[in-house]
């Protein structure tokens, strides 16, 4: 597909072949097949590109009566003193351009509309494109490097806007220059030919150079973008602050850019030596042309007129031929971009609608794994090197039934996400098929697949917009209502109240005006709302005793219901209401069942359960709403002797942040209802009984 050059790279400018032969070459070089392909795009505008080439035609020809009235002028009214013909002359001399500059700004006007719509249409389909790409092309390519893929566009503009237009102007320009030149006096047309060639050997020297310049300018301002992106970003922001890496990425940010710094310099340089010798070349032919021309109105062969219109035209040759000269060097940078965006277009969607597929409606939600195995594209990251492994997930059996709350857990770099990954084919296993109802999900539409499962990812994620907006993401068309009631259930109508604008507060750049524990509720509450039949959650872990904690685990317990759950558990509250645990390790699926019946195993969970849940063990006696359903400041004081587990009141209001006397009123309260009691030796316990409903009442 693409003819690059290759042994010519670096090759010296070699004087062999005439100037055709080099035009060939640039014309090889730059793989202008590629204009081709543009063209089914420029289809829908063929009546503008009709009446812009006519606007074309029209503001060169115009152009080129202009000279001939100054021959007039020079040979006809001068000679004869005929003023009424001067008049008409100068008359002449002036409107022409005075139309011509109006012909001009419409043939702009409609090479703009054009460019501009066919700008607008290949957006539009790189934008496309990237909404079907699978996750798989996110997570393995740079966003800067897509961000410069939807830059390319920008450099396509300038192809179609300014270089195409140009190359037509100037061609035009030329032959219509060498028919009237010929037409004047072939000597002299010949003469100023014979300096043509003159400009073709320095200025194929420095576009071969700038070329050059071009790819590494656009290699290094794709990795500048990338750097941006990631140094500049909220995340990266708080890594660089966290380890204080400030003066590091600052050295970073020096080198990219003092690199980017000499390269325009060496292009301005560049660019003065081809101007350079360009005018050297223009003023050279010039000079010969009123030597012999000179010679020849002296020898009475040629009139004064003739020579000094020969002069004009001889400009109208050098200006354009210099200028399609140019183009080539022009041509490279936007040819490239245009090749590359051809290139992300054609880029492959991994994850497509299957010929055939089906939606997927009225969904059980009974989900079956059948000998999956699965890898991720790619080299697997350094990190994992010694402990690497073929499979990211190998040989997984298991099933899942409607409504049910499936818990996976597992060491770190087990599989946990990767296997929800696979539900709503954000990756297709290599071997093995995943059933949703019976169906294998390859065989149904992505988008029924979407409507029917709902994900609430590891890290949560906002779009910087309002909380509504954000709501409204997962359906549309919710009513006020609704939305309410998705905000009651997960917990935050008393963060939303307090908020300045309510649902119409901004959540900041993803989202991190809100804490934490408010996110991830609120992520929730999107999907509580989207109300799919099966559920993913990627938990994240967190604090394991806060009041913003609390509500995210009564949140969650809401969001269970009536819904089949695939969740990657890291809150024991989570893994207690779990119907089925999956233990998985090294991308194997190793234990199944219950709580009870794998702690009983002695296994893998029992060893997981040990090292990572016990300490939550506390949360056993209640749960998470019934605590939340205790009024403040009860609330506070309960939850602080929890974590203490057993404290003196010292200890105690020292946890809270009170007077001792402020809380002992508190205490007295609690223990009268039974939710506290007293130890011999005058400390306190919490008394945690499941489903005990707080019989404290704050009135
Ligand atoms: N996009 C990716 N490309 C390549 N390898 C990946 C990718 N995502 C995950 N992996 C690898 O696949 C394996 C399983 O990863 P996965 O994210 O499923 O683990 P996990 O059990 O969810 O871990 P954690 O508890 O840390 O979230 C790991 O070895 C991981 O390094
Ligand atoms: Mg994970």
């Amino acid at each position: 597909m693409s003819s690059q050059p290759t042994a010519t790279e670096n090759a010296p400018s070699e004087p062999r072949g005439g100037p055709l032969d080099a035009v060939r070459r640039y014309a090889q070089d730059l793989n202008l097949g590629l204009l081709w392909r543009l063209l089914p795009y420029t289809r829908a505008y063929l009546g503008l590109e009709i009446l812009m080439f006519a606007a074309m035609l029209g503001a060169v020809l115009l152009d080129q009566v202009s000279p001939l009235l100054t021959q007039g002028l020079i040979d006809e009214a001068l000679p004869r003193k005929d003023l009424a013909l001067l008049n008409l002359y100068a008359l002449g001399l002036i409107t022409l351009p005075l139309v011509r500059g109006l012909v001009n700004i419409w043939q702009d006007y409609l090479s703009a509309r054009i460019g501009e719509g066919l700008v607008y249409d290949l957006r539009l389909a790189l934008f496309r494109h990237f909404q079907r790409m699978s996750l798989g092309y996110y997570t393995t390519t740079p966003t800067g490097e897509i961000m410069s893929r939807l830059g390319d566009v920008n450099a396509a503009r300038g192809l179609l806007t300014r270089v195409l237009p140009q190359i037509i102007i100037n061609l035009i320009t030329l032959a219509s220059a060498l028919v009237v030149m010929f037409g004047l006096d072939a000597r002299l047309a010949l003469l100023g030919l014979a300096m043509l060639p003159l400009y073709v050997l320095p200025t194929r020297f420095a576009a071969r150079f700038a070329q050059g310049i071009t790819k590494e300018t656009m290699r290094l301002s794709n990795e500048l973008l990338t750097f941006n992106n990631e140094a500049l970003g909220v995340s990266g922001a708080l890594l660089v602050k966290a380890f204080g890496r400030q003066d590091h990425e600052t050295q970073r940010y020096a080198g990219l850019t003092s690199q980017v710094r000499d390269l325009a310099v060496r292009q301005a340089v560049v660019g003065r030596l081809f101007g350079l010798s360009t005018s050297l070349v223009g003023a050279l032919g010039l000079a010969l042309v009123y030597w012999v021309g000179g010679y020849l109105v002296i020898g009475d062969e040629l009139t004064i007129g003739t020579v000094v219109a020969f002069t004009i035209y001889l400009w109208r040759v050098y200006a354009p031929f210099s200028n399609l000269l140019d183009v080539p060097v022009n041509l490279a940078s936007s040819l490239a971009s245009l090749e590359r965006l051809f290139e992300t277009l054609e880029l492959p969607i991994e994850i497509a609608n299957a010929p055939g597929a089906r939606p997927l409606r009225h969904v059980q939600g009974h989900i079956r794994f059948d000998h999956v195995y699965f890898r991720y594209a790619g080299p697997p990251p350094d990190r994992l090197k010694g402990t690497e492994r073929e499979w990211a997930l190998e040989d997984i059996n298991l099933e899942i039934q409607p409504g049910q709350l499936a818990a996976f857990v597992g060491p770190s770099g087990s599989g946990k996400t990767t296997v929800t990954y696979l539900v709503p084919r954000l990756f297709d296993p290599q071997r093995g098929s995943v059933f949703i109802d019976g169906h294998d999900v390859r065989e149904v539409t992505l988008a029924s697949l979407a409507h029917q499962i709902g994900m609430v990812t590891q890290e949560t994620y906002m779009f910087n917009d309002t909380i509504r907006n954000n709501l409204l993401y997962a359906r549309p068309n919710a009513t006020p209502a609704e939305l309410r009631a998705a905000v009651e259930a997960a917990y935050l109508t008393d963060v939303i109240a307090e908020l300045p604008d309510g649902l119409d507060t901004m959540v900041g750049q993803r989202g991190f005006r809100l804490s934490g524990g408010q996110r991830q509720r609120l992520s929730i509450a999107r999907v509580i709302l989207k109300n799919p039949r099966i559920l993913i959650l990627d938990e994240a872990t967190s604090a394991l005793d806060t009041e913003s904690e609390l509500a995210v685990q009564a949140a969650l317990e809401r969001l269970f219901q009536d819904r089949t759950s695939l969740v990657v558990a890291h809150r024991l509250s989570t893994i207690r209401s779990a119907d089925v645990i999956f233990a998985l390790e090294d991308g194997r699926l190793v234990e199944q069942g219950t709580h009870a019946q794998l702690l009983a195993r002695e296994g893998l969970y029992a060893r997981l359960y040990r090292k990572q849940f016990k300490d939550q063990a506390w949360l056993l006696g209640l749960t998470p709403a019934d605590l939340l359903a205790f009024p403040q400041p009860e609330r506070q004081v309960l939850l602080a002797l929890v974590r203490l587990r057993e404290a003196t009141l010292q200890a105690i209001a020292e946890a809270v942040e009170w007077q001792p006397d402020d809380v002992v009123p508190v205490l007295t309260r609690l223990e009268e209802d039974g939710h506290v009691r007293v130890l011999a030796d005058g400390r306190y316990e919490p008394v945690l009984a499941r489903g005990r409903r707080p019989a404290i009442n704050n009135g």
